[in-house]
């Protein structure tokens, strides 16, 4: 089975940094046409605007040419076509399979069919590592360095898969400390936090905003997932739940950023983005050279 990108454990500590490096490189110079002749499939079962975009646009500055479909309705999948037929089927077009689909665990059985690389482009509410890899190199960026990283995490930590794969990524690092920031009802689930016991680093949990806010390198903001919610009086109960204004960042330390995968909706106030605690924008391009390293390393040019 070729290799593939489903979890952030599919790749070591080594090969994390190995794929930051090669990102930095790509960001010095974008166009590297290493690709050409190779074909790349976006297959977007859920809604996107970077991660496709940002797939789309690494693999035309890599030379590589891509196919692939943003709207499942207009596939053979609305005929009843399953998703083992579908990769099948693409596989045999393709030298490598980028997918996005509602269903936990769905990229993991696409890699399991497929016969190229398939790099997980967020599955329902478990996973987005190539998030976590541009988030990483959005932290080791603006910090200097992935160990010893107080980040808060706040807002939608039961379903915002980026802070699932995010916080796994991180206990890879040197002392990382964690707050999280999230009503009740949207809290890190049990299974995460045994995760940070088992591997003895500590966590803070808490509903307010502020408390997490000062101490922290990184604040890392989410969005509620309105799409996960089966209730929409639940939804309806925390879609509010924080928002982050200029006036409270006055006690942040001097070199905290602020990361978010977006889309935001109301979780940050816009007269943060004229601060400089705003990184979120500068986080979404580093997503394009970071997306290069990937598709580069799967597929044996890097
Ligand atoms: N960060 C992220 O996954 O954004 P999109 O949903 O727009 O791809």
């Amino acid at each position: 089975m070729p290799k593939s990108l489903i979890s952030i454990h599919d790749f070591s500590k080594d090969e994390i940094l190995h794929i930051l490096d090669i990102a930095a490189d790509f960001e010095k110079n974008p166009n590297q046409p290493i690709l050409q002749g190779k074909v790349i499939a976006t297959l977007f079962f859920e809604p996107s605007t970077r991660t496709r975009l940002s797939f789309e646009t690494a693999s035309n500055r890599l030379g590589a040419r891509v196919i692939g479909f943003s709207d499942a309705g207009n596939t053979s999948v609305s005929k009843g076509e399953s998703l083992k037929d579908t990769i099948k089927m693409v596989s045999n077009y393709v030298d490598l399979i980028v997918i996005r689909h509602p269903l936990e665990g769905s990229s993991r059985y696409a890699s399991e069919v497929a016969s190229v690389p398939v790099i997980n482009a967020g599955d329902g509410a478990n996973q987005h590592p190539s998030q976590t890899l541009l988030d990483l190199y959005s932290i080791r960026k603006t910090q200097g360095r992935l160990d010893n990283i107080n980040i808060d995490m706040v807002g939608d930590l039961k379903y915002g898969r980026t802070v699932h794969s995010l916080l796994q990524a991180l206990s890879l690092f040197e002392s990382p400390q964690f707050t999280f920031t999230a009503p009740k009802e949207l809290s890190m689930p049990d299974e995460y936090k045994e995760f940070l016991k088992s591997k003895g680093i500590p966590f803070k949990e808490t509903t307010e905003l502020m408390d997490g806010l000062n101490q922290s390198d990184i604040l890392y903001m989410t969005r509620v997932q309105q799409e996960r919610f089966t209730d929409p009086m639940e939804y309806e109960k925390v879609k509010n739940c924080y928002s982050l204004t200029a006036s409270m960042l006055g006690g942040a330390k001097e070199n905290m950023k602020i990361l978010h995968p977006l889309p935001r909706i109301n979780e940050i106030a816009q007269d943060v983005d004229e601060t400089p605690f705003a990184y979120y924008f500068k986080q979404a391009k580093n997503g394009m050279y970071v997306r290069m390293a990937i598709i580069s390393y799967l597929l044996g040019y890097r």
